[in-house]
């Protein structure tokens, strides 16, 4: 398959820009016309992002797994979609076809069938990374039932709470999950999180490490036990046929749950018309896929990025996508170099994070390996410091190899700003030219625009593109008032970002009270509310401050009153703690006790002045005569960690 909306040089770059914006129904529907549909849809967009409501290709009826399967199977029925590597390097690789990915998809739809799963049903996934993942994802798609995957990091009490703002009534998940060398007890993770639990009714469990678990009766099945029941159902005279449900375009594919600047996480909701010609848009130009090359993004499928970028976007592009069970640095910090040369890797795609960390531990784990396949690099997640782009440009691409810096959010779907490799300029540390059909602008505190370049301010995006979330679940006013009405008729990302003299976009953080840490976003209010849940903690407040290898670090400040046998073993319990109530992703770096925190006279606190102190910023702490009690900073100040 070519696809004749691959953009192959800057010029064309700018004349489907140009025409993006001129005729947004007339750019997509051109490119939408391109994937099977069951029925055509009545209008490409309708949208107004007061109330918001954004509607892409309604009345257009398909499935997608019919789009990132069943289309292929004709031309590329025995090439690999999935090379699986598992944590143990030592452990067989799995090779899964289109071919073998199609049977086992009908399988999971025809499982979930028979388990009562229906049309518009919630599914929580809590799996490793394994190929069966894909499948639970895919086989719910295939019936047009909603899957929220949760990452393995979360707690059960995290779980708990998105199985309920869901109203989830099946979930899929493993015995357990090797991660490096751990070995994590994922359905022992459920059981807790399912306890007092009363919508659930079927649990799902797959084997994956044969750790002992405890099966509830008439609750929970053995994956393979219902699997191989539903083989013998879909498969006739060795053809393969499960009838993909027919669609709405904007029915819901999936939930993801994200923090935010308050309270709770929220739920992510995207559609799937919308979401697939995004992700395979993005995917097709900003890393310029060829057919049969081999794509690895590091992410994990409990994350946006694994999503988008390893299940939809790869799959729906035809394309041989790679899923890691492990970790960078296990056995060794050389993993994801051994991983390019054994499958002859093109793409790669990964985080800051790692890439900061596996310069750490020095060239020893890249010099023996040959990674003379790879054609383009790509990062996400948070923004790239220049030595270590240079460092990936280098050592990695070998200096031959254009690095796209891909700057999105759950909320977006895809990527909205990027280089596309080797079509249009890059420039190190900047995300660089909006997708066609993404028009951002930069305002002001109050709203007003910034025009012109050189100028810097905060991110928002004016009009809709295809992949943009549709609302936050169960919730539609927390979507608007979480988006739409900090800058009335603006979709505001949250983001502070600079515009260059060329007009590339460069985005320099969050400017909410949203962490970035290790490319995981994590908002400060929920967990202030996990500290607070500790006994002897009065009062919190987090900030993040730099940190070398996270991009981001936590720093927790904590009036406590309990009593301390040792602050050292306070600080485990309170880490404890966090870990308990939201998972091992959210525990503070630095924990101060503090006697107050700065407050202004109606009871905010400033966390500019706690911000500068966690950054070692001592003098410069700006007016601080708006303070119910100045007193309190130079307390702080002596104490800083
Ligand atoms: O602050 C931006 C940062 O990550 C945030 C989105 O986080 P999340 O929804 O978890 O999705 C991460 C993966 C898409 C953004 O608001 N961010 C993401 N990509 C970049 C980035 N910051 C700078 N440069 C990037 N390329």
């Amino acid at each position: 398959m070519s696809y004749s909306y691959q953009i192959t040089s800057f010029e064309q770059y700018k004349e489907a820009y140009r025409k993006s914006i001129e005729n947004p129904e007339q750019f997509w529907g051109e490119i939408a016309d391109q994937f099977t549909w069951h029925q055509k849809w009545d209008k490409v967009l309708d949208w107004n992002f007061t109330e918001p409501k954004v509607e892409w290709f309604k009345g257009g009826k398909l499935n997608i797994t019919e789009n990132c399967i069943d289309r292929h199977l004709a031309t590329r029925g025995e090439d690999p979609a999935i090379i699986w590597e598992p944590n143990n390097p030592e452990e067989r690789t799995r090779i899964v076809t289109y071919n073998r990915l199609h049977k086992r998809v009908c399988q999971v739809a025809q499982m979930l069938t028979n388990l009562g799963v229906k049309k518009g049903d919630r599914v929580c996934i809590y799996m490793g990374m394994i190929p069966e993942l894909t499948y639970a994802v895919l086989g719910c798609a295939r019936i047009g039932a909603i899957h929220s995957v949760i990452f393995g990091g979360f707690s059960a009490q995290s779980i708990a709470d998105r199985v309920y703002d869901a109203q989830a009534e099946y979930i899929i998940t493993c015995d357990g999950a090797y991660r490096g060398n751990k070995d994590i007890p994922l359905k022992g993770v459920i059981d807790d999180a399912l306890i007092g639990n009363r919508t659930v009714k079927k649990v799902i469990v797959y084997t994956r490490t044969r750790t002992p678990v405890s099966m509830i009766k008439g609750r929970d099945v053995w994956w393979e036990d219902e699997m191989e029941h539903a083989e013998t159902q879909i498969e006739k005279d060795g053809v393969v046929h499960f009838p993909a449900a027919s669609m709405d375009a904007e029915d819901p594919l999936f939930i993801l749950y994200t923090s935010g600047s308050t309270g709770k996480p929220k739920g992510v909701v995207h559609t799937i018309g919308g979401y697939m010609i995004w992700t395979n848009y993005t995917f097709i130009n900003v890393f310029q896929y060829q057919p049969g090359q081999v794509h690895f993004c590091t992410a994990d499928i409990g994350w946006i990025t694994g999503h988008s970028y390893i299940v939809y976007g790869p799959l729906s592009a035809g394309a041989t996508t790679v899923l890691f069970e492990g970790v960078p640095t296990w056995p060794d910090a050389g993993r994801f170099w051994e991983i390019v040369d054994k499958h002859k890797v093109n793409i790669m795609y990964t985080a800051p994070t790692a890439i900061r960390s596996l310069m750490g531990f020095g060239l020893n784990y890249v010099k023996d390996k040959n990674l003379s396949s790879l054609k383009v690099l790509g990062t996400v997640g948070e923004p790239i410091n220049e030595e270590a782009w240079h460092w990936y440009h280098q050592n990695i691409g070998k200096e031959k190899c254009p690095i796209v810096d891909t700057w999105w959010q759950t909320e977006t779907g895809g990527t909205l700003i990027s280089n596309l490799a080797g079509v249009t300029p890059q420039k190190p540390a900047h995300a660089t030219l909006p997708m066609p059909g993404v028009q951002p602008q930069l305002v002001d505190e109050n709203g007003n625009v910034i025009e012109g370049n050189g100028v810097s301010g905060n991110l928002c995006i004016t009009h809709p593109w295809p992949g943009m979330l549709r609302t936050t679940y169960g919730d539609h006013e927390r979507c608007r008032t979480t988006y739409f009405a900090t800058y009335p008729g603006k979709y505001f990302t949250g983001d502070g970002c600079l515009r260059d003299n060329d007009g590339n976009y460069r985005i320099t953080g969050r400017v909410d009270d949203v962490l970035n840490v290790s490319g995981h976003r994590i908002g400060t209010a929920e967990l202030e509310n996990a500290l607070n849940m500790h006994s002897g903690v009065v009062e919190s407040a987090i900030v993040g401050y730099p940190h070398d290898l996270k991009g981001q670090g936590i720093y927790a400040y904590v009036i406590y009153e309990g009593h301390h046998h040792d602050e050292n073993l306070t600080r485990q319990d309170i880490i404890q703690t966090v870990s308990r109530i939201i998972g091992p992703i959210a525990k503070p770096d630095k924990i101060q006790f503090v006697k107050g925190l700065p407050k202004t006279r109606s009871g905010k606190i400033m966390r500019r002045i706690l911000r500068k102190i966690a950054e070692g910023e001592t003098e410069n702490l700006g007016d601080t005569s708006t303070l119910l009690d100045p007193g309190v900073v130079d307390e702080i100040k002596n104490g800083a960690l």
